[in-house]
């Protein structure tokens, strides 16, 4: 294991600060809680479609989610009666989580880079250098005898904070250098995803939208090019009914979720490698 942070109440690592996280977490559970009425129908498929994943898992056995943050998609109480061990894997765990998990000792909360590449890409961008080359696929856990792991909307998140970053500190990078960076990330999630032994469930955006009313006005993609198989469900996640976000319009999240993401099909539809721009 490389990479990994590990930390209670210690501070938060320089990295992390300065790429923004803890207060981008801060926001996402403000948001949360502002557009708590917007966001239910999300949260109710994102938590059902996680516990209809676990009831294809025995009755016992571990689960692991990643991306929990604020955990508004996370059903706790549910996954910490159906399973021994549950562990939530986010950079940060904000107060508000740590309590919420209190109650249910087997409930673990683990602070780690998904992607370790974070600290790296934050070296390379203080002195000057484009963040290409930081990427691999990540081996965390694989060997842990997970029986399921949850992805939880965060596989469109993982190059975000980096390259706005990088752009802060005007480490100029061609828009197409920027995109395979991106692509690169969600893609050695999806293979770490696919290489775990146990059932995987993933919850993804696809596609952001800025609405008025129903009229869509404008969308742009989530996932940089990438291709998901088919076998997922769709849904629409009302993110920022406006003035959240944009001040003339909705902006929604067309999400997708898989009760069990097909791994063979995205290992092979990986063996032909898509194109990187
Ligand atoms: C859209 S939020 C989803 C939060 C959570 N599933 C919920 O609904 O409350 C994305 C989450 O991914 C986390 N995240 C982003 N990049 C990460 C990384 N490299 N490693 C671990 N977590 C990361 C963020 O901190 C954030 O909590």
């Amino acid at each position: 294991m490389w990479n990994r942070i590990r930390y209670l109440a210690m501070p938060v690592p320089r990295y992390l600060r300065d790429m923004g996280y803890t207060r981008g977490l801060k926001r996402l559970d403000a948001r949360g809680r502002r557009c708590e009425v917007a966001w239910a129908p999300h949260v109710a498929r994102s938590r059902s479609l996680i516990l209809e994943a676990a009831d294809r898992c025995g009755r016992s056995g571990k689960a692991l989610v990643l991306g929990s943050g604020p955990l508004f998609d996370v059903p706790v109480k549910e996954l910490s009666e159906r399973f021994q061990e549950v562990v939530l894997v986010d950079l940060l765990h904000l107060w508000r989580a740590r309590s919420a998990v209190r109650r249910y000792p087997n409930v673990r909360l683990e602070c780690m880079d998904v992607t370790g590449v974070l600290e790296d890409a934050h070296a390379l961008t203080r002195i000057g250098q484009a963040l290409e080359g930081t990427e691999r696929t990540p081996d965390f856990f694989l060997e842990d005898g997970f029986d399921l792991i949850v992805s939880a909307n965060i596989l469109s998140q993982l190059p975000l904070a980096p390259v706005r970053y990088a752009s802060r500190k005007r480490n100029r990078a061609e828009p197409w250098r920027v995109r395979a960076f991106s692509r690169r990330l969600a893609v050695d999630h999806l293979d770490w995803l696919a290489s775990f032994p146990g059932h995987v469930c993933l919850i993804s955006d696809l596609e952001r939208l800025f609405c008025d009313g129903e009229d869509v006005v404008s969308r742009g993609e989530s996932l940089w090019g990438i291709a998901l198989p088919e076998g997922g469900r769709e849904w629409m996640w009302e993110l920022g009914p406006k003035p959240e976000i944009d001040p003339r319009h909705d902006v929604r999240h067309r999400v997708v979720g898989y009760v069990e993401f097909p791994k063979e099909v995205w290992l092979e539809r990986e063996a032909g490698r898509q194109p990187s721009s």
